[in-house]
């Protein structure tokens, strides 16, 4: 291909300044290698460095975040503010711990149980509700699992079962 349309920078690397690196991603998108910037693992101040070097070229922040794991909260809202798109990671806890996820969410479970489908798709409407900026990026690797957490986009969560999940 010509040009990579969205190329995600992986994660800051410590021993060089966050701002080279985004010098170094604004270089690529100017060149035409990169349509657009995305990062990954940044924290606030990060993000906001990053939109000053690369400017509208930087479209979208991918951090960790799952019912187990949401200390990056304040990074998606930072995200739903400024209209980037938010990629959750590991979305379900990740590969080691998401087949234990009914029993480590046990709300998630409870609301999956209420609406008869699988606490997976609880949990991608769950993200969905989040912001309009967040698009999930779950991994499988059965049809089965796929195909199970497409039918997330036609779940409708109650406000009452979003703030329960959101509270749990
Ligand atoms: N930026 C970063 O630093 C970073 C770090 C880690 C991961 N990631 C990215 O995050 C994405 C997903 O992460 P992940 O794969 O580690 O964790 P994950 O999406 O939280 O969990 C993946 C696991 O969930 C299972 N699963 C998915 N949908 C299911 C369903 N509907 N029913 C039952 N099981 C289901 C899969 O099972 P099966 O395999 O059996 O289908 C797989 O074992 C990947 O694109 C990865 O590259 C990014």
């Amino acid at each position: 291909m010509d040009a990579i349309g969205l190329y995600q920078f992986h994660r800051p690397d410590p021993e060089t300044p966050w701002a080279d690196s985004m010098g170094g991603m604004k270089d690529l998108y100017d060149a035409g290698k990169i349509q657009m910037i995305g990062i990954s693992n940044a924290d606030v101040a990060q993000i906001d460095e990053a939109r000053a070097v690369c400017g509208d070229a930087l479209v979208s922040v991918q951090n960790q975040f799952s019912p187990g794991f949401r200390s990056s909260a304040g990074e998606l809202a930072h995200c739903a503010q400024a209209g980037l798109a938010w990629f959750p990671w590991s979305p379900f806890g990740g590969m080691g711990d998401a087949g234990s996820l009914a029993s480590t969410a046990g709300e998630f479970a409870a609301v999956a149980e209420e609406l008869g489908v699988s606490v997976y798709q609880v949990t991608l409407a769950w993200h969905l509700a989040q912001s309009e900026v967040v698009l999930p990026i779950p991994g499988a690797s059965r049809p089965r699992s796929i195909q199970d957490s497409a039918g997330a986009t036609e779940l409708t969560l109650s406000a009452d079962q979003l703030s329960r999940l959101n509270a749990a």
